[in-house]
């Protein structure tokens, strides 16, 4: 079986990274980097961390409008389709780089691997919503991650196309979480100077487009980290980097540590270890949920409800009184209560893939 894989964002390389080892053993796979994320440490690093392998293309699209990053995306990759001619496509989430390789291999006629299948917010202002939607609509293979996402297949008369195979995400975490230790982390500081992981600290990622817009949001989730009994570790994505960096200068925002991207090892270590965890991030939200950590969403939909029960992770508004008000809410953990499957999903989707495109003669 030959498989082509198209990643470009920070949390498809680490999906990929549990998955891809696991085709190679027996199968052939090209591996397609679309460029969308393309700093050191918002790319390559995972590739060096998590021993991914090479990309066989990197496309080098990144920025523009959905549109404009959407379309060159579709160019290229249809040209590595073309050439490559493989039994199918396999992509993973939400993100454009998601959305642009399955339309160009639905237009190919190449059947479609959909990692992450199923997830919806029901909110159509969320670009990544649109891309899911359109994605699962034109794949062959729909592989969810917990039962709500087989539930909306059903609803979306998808179901037959629909396998549960648990979260590649989990799997990541299990594997890698225990790698770095709490006092190695070194984290380098957006003025340019390194120090190390506070005793007790809070963790804060924040990048979604709802959130970004203008000032106003990222001001209150300042104003209610500020006000926190222990510092904030704020690992900042370079979409914010500026306005962070403003902000906390103009309003002396002294207990908020604004930092660089932090390698995936690192990130699971601050998950692990933070006191409570504020984001707008998918990924951290389910990490959050492995680790036991009290999350605090800030975002208006739900996108992972598995992770909404006992008050463990709770949707916030963009507004410091509301946000702590929601760190304040005790959770309360079940341990048997495991929605994201046993660790092994990279495994099942290897074997639904196989079941669904090899070529037997
Ligand atoms: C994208 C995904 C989002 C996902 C996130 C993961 C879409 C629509 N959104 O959002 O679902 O949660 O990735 O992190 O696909 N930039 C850099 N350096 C980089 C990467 C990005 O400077 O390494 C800049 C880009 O030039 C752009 C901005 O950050 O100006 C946003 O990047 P983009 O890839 O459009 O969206 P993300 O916010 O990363
Ligand atoms: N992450 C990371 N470094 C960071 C911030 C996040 O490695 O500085 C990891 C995080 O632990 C999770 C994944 O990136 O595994 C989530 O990706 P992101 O928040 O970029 O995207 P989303 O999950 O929202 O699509």
């Amino acid at each position: 079986m030959k498989v082509v894989t198209v990643v470009g964002a920070r949390p498809q390389f680490i999906k990929a990274a549990v998955v891809s080892h696991i085709i190679r053993k027996e199968h052939t796979e090209i591996l397609v980097h679309t460029g969308q994320h393309y700093d050191y440490n918002m790319s390559e690093q995972f590739f060096n961390e998590l021993n991914i392998p090479a990309p066989d293309y990197n496309l080098g699209i990144s920025g523009g409008s959905h549109a404009q990053m959407t379309a060159k995306m579709m160019v290229s990759i249809e040209e590595v389709l073309m050439k490559e001619e493989p039994d199918c496509l396999l992509v993973y989430g939400d993100t454009n780089s998601t959305l642009a390789a399955a339309l160009a291999a639905a237009k190919l006629h190449i059947p479609i691997c959909h990692v992450e299948a199923g997830a919806r917010t029901h909110c159509m202002t969320n670009p990544e919503e649109i891309n899911r939607i359109c994605t699962d609509h034109v794949s062959t293979l729909l592989l969810a991650s917990t039962q709500s996402g087989i539930d909306s297949m059903s609803k979306e008369g998808l179901a037959e196309r629909g396998v549960l195979v648990g979260d590649p995400m989990y799997d990541a975490f299990l594997e890698y979480s225990k790698i770095r230790k709490k006092e190695d982390v070194e984290l380098l500081l957006l003025n340019g100077e390194k120090r190390s992981l506070p005793a007790v600290f809070y963790y804060l990622t924040c990048h979604r487009e709802e959130n970004t817009n203008d000032d106003k949001d990222l001001l209150e989730i300042f104003n209610a980290m500020q006000q926190l009994d222990a510092p904030t570790v704020y690992s900042v994505h370079p979409r914010n980097k500026a306005r962070a960096k403003r902000l906390q200068e103009r309003y002396n925002f002294n207990n908020i540590i604004l930092c660089e991207p932090v390698g995936y090892l690192d990130s699971v270590c601050l998950v692990n270890n933070a006191k409570k965890i504020v984001t707008d991030s998918g990924g951290l939200q389910r990490e959050a949920f492995f680790a036991g950590i009290k999350c605090v969403t800030i975002l208006d939909f739900v996108v992972w409800p598995e992770t909404m029960v006992d008050n463990r992770n709770e949707l916030a508004k963009p507004k410091a009184s509301d946000i702590i008000e929601k760190l304040n809410n005790k959770q309360k953990i079940d341990s048997a209560y495991k929605p994201f499957g046993d660790g092994h999903s990279a495994e099942k989707i290897v074997s639904a893939l196989e079941n669904r495109f090899l070529r037997r003669v």
